[in-house]
């Protein structure tokens, strides 16, 4: 009898280039870039610790110092607050070092999202993990990673999340096969990277939220790298699946890509859309450009 895990840790690789986000992001880490007032890695993390994840690993790289810096305190900044009296704005800061425990490892070059994951394997021991995709903000009632954190603890196994595409946008996506398993739950049996509309096996997709058995670190290890290096982690849980049971959950909620200039831009205007506070601001802005044409 498999033994189910409360979820404790999430690993959040952001050890990427973002060259989609260039010039941009020559210097500045793209889960850097903010979203009305905070990073975006900080909505990522809000999720993993309101699913339940005491420990946070971010996979770093180059050039992400700053993420470094963001979760740990300011103490300089802190005693500044204090001096001119704004200590609502000093509890703030201070609360986003206390979010979680904060690990970091280094991947020494960029070779691909399945080998970041294998770079924080010293930091799992033999629990299952989430693993978040921070260009993916999701809006929703309940966090997405605990979404996922429930299907584990009635069936098990690994869990992805998914949602469904249109057939043109399955060529962006690893889309699954599987057999529906329960409400909005499938059983996975296959996966396929980046299929043409015709080869894709449905237009379920697998976007940036995963609940991971240990053992795909062992498969990480085997599975062979493809062009440039890459090593690939469809091709480390489709090894699982053939193992293990894998399921995939359609979530609930509104994903937000940051990880392009139109997605961050998108994603911008829905969240400030969404803030009472600047709702009618923006849609004063736009009511006088649209004047202006
Ligand atoms: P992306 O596919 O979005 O790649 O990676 P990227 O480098 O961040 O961005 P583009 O495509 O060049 O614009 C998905 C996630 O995996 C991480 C990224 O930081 C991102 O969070 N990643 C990717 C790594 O940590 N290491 C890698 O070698 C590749």
């Amino acid at each position: 009898m498999e033994i189910r895990h409360p979820l404790q840790k999430c690993l959040f690789p952001v050890a990427g280039l973002g060259t989609r986000f260039l010039p941009a992001t020559k210097d500045i880490p793209k889960e850097m870039l903010p979203l009305i007032d905070r990073p975006i890695i900080h909505y990522g993390v809000e999720e993993a610790v309101s699913s339940g994840c005491r420990d946070i690993v971010f996979v770093t790289g180059r050039s992400k110092r700053s993420i470094e810096d963001y979760f740990d305190r300011s103490v300089e900044l802190e005693n500044l607050l204090e001096r001119r009296g704004q200590l609502g704005l000093r509890d703030e800061l201070a609360r986003i070092s206390e979010m979680a425990r904060f690990a970091y490892v280094r991947q020494s070059e960029p070779l691909g999202l399945g080998h970041a994951v294998l770079c924080g394997e010293p930091c799992f021991n033999d629990s299952y993990f989430g693993l978040i995709l921070p260009d993916d903000v999701i809006l929703s009632d309940q966090p997405v990673l605990g979404q996922l954190a429930e299907v584990h603890e009635s069936l098990g196994g690994s869990v992805l999340a998914l949602e469904e595409v249109s057939w043109e946008e399955t060529s962006r996506y690893g889309i699954i096969e599987g057999n529906p398993c329960g409400e909005g739950v499938f059983r996975i049996t296959n996966l396929v990277e980046k299929p043409s509309p015709g080869q894709a096996p449905s237009r379920y997709a697998i976007i940036g939220r995963y609940l991971l058995s240990p053992a795909i670190f062992g498969h990480l290890r085997s599975v062979r790298a493809g062009a440039g290096g890459e090593i690939q982690l469809t091709d480390a849980l489709r090894a699982l699946l053939a193992e293990e049971p894998v399921y995939g959950l359609l979530y609930r909620g509104t994903r937000l890509d940051c990880g392009t200039k139109l997605g961050w831009l998108k994603a911008t205007v829905t969240l400030a859309l969404h803030d009472p506070e600047l709702r009618e601001t923006i849609l004063d802005i736009v009511r006088k450009e649209e004047c202006n044409d």
